[in-house]
């Protein structure tokens, strides 16, 4: 049986990330990260979360695979499972080899979803109570998250993307307790949007500057919200609700269409990242 300490999240360091393919509308190779402000801010998201009490598991970075820094799309965590991405674009589909060695050599059993679906783990699929709230369309695809809902015998809520700026569900929505999330309305169609007002009794709408700043992409750890810098009226927000906000620079992987919570991967289990209600 595989002992792990929660929480537990999975990192990749930024030794070999940068912009070298433009996959989303953030990433423009006229516009390089910096390594070493890349280097930096990803320490102080690392040291951040360790203040926090969170055990941190290290993957070994690769040359060539400059997005393998964003953990959460490496699988969807179910218990001792992992739900291995199947990358939509070539750019990222040498990923899942080194994330399927990494998750045997502790103990996960890997799955691959059935042929031919696209799916991108935890950046579309997270649990919000024991509902899977699943982003479909731009990266992943609608049958894909119906499949994992009947492997894992949970419900799941497809959620269609419709704004190509917030491509992964983890860039417009946040659970933050089994009856909260954040979210950033724009990014979803009619019906998705109220299928999430049906099911979600207090959500936090995050505005159109603020989501730029990927407010929704956060860390949650308990009543800890990690987050980008630029987000006051969230921080505010998060406030009131009782929770404390914890700002973090994270503007060289915004340059990637990330922030926070991409860089992470809960791997107790998404469902174990929100502060019991
Ligand atoms: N450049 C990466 C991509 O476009 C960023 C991934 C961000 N990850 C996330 N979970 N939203 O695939």
């Amino acid at each position: 049986m595989r002992e792990i300490k929660r929480p537990t999240i999975l990192m990749c360091p930024p030794d070999y990330f940068g912009i070298e393919y433009e996959i989303n509308p953030w990433m423009s190779r006229s516009r390089q990260s910096d390594r070493d402000e890349a280097i930096r801010q990803w320490n102080l998201l690392r040291d951040e979360l360790l203040a926090l009490g969170v055990n941190i598991e290290m993957m070994t970075p690769i040359r060539g695979l400059p997005d393998l820094v964003f953990t959460a799309n490496a699988g969807l965590i179910w218990n001792d499972t992992v739900f291995l991405a199947r990358f939509r674009h070539a750019a990222r589909q040498g990923e899942t080899e080194i994330d399927e060695a990494w998750f045997r050599a502790h103990q996960f059993e890997t799955v691959m979803l059935p042929e031919p679906w696209s799916f991108e783990g935890a950046g579309d699929a997270l649990f919000c109570g024991e509902t899977l709230y699943a982003g479909y369309l731009i990266r992943s695809e609608a049958s894909a998250m119906q499949w994992l809902g009947s492997e894992i015998g949970c419900r799941v809520i497809p959620l269609q993307l419709v704004d190509d700026r917030y491509y992964h569900l983890d860039t417009c929505f946040c659970p933050l307790q089994t009856d909260t999330a954040l979210w950033y309305p724009p990014a979803f169609d009619a019906y998705a949007q109220a299928a999430i007002r049906e099911h979600i009794p207090r959500l936090v709408e995050v505005s159109d500057k603020e989501a730029t700043r990927f407010a929704c992409n956060a860390v949650v750890v308990g009543e800890h919200v990690v987050l980008n810098t630029g987000c006051p009226d969230l921080c505010d927000r998060l406030a009131e609700l009782g929770f404390t906000p914890h700002p973090t620079p994270l503007d060289e992987f915004i340059k990637a269409g990330g922030s926070a919570k991409c860089l992470t991967l809960r791997i107790d289990g998404e469902d174990a990242a929100i502060w019991p209600a």
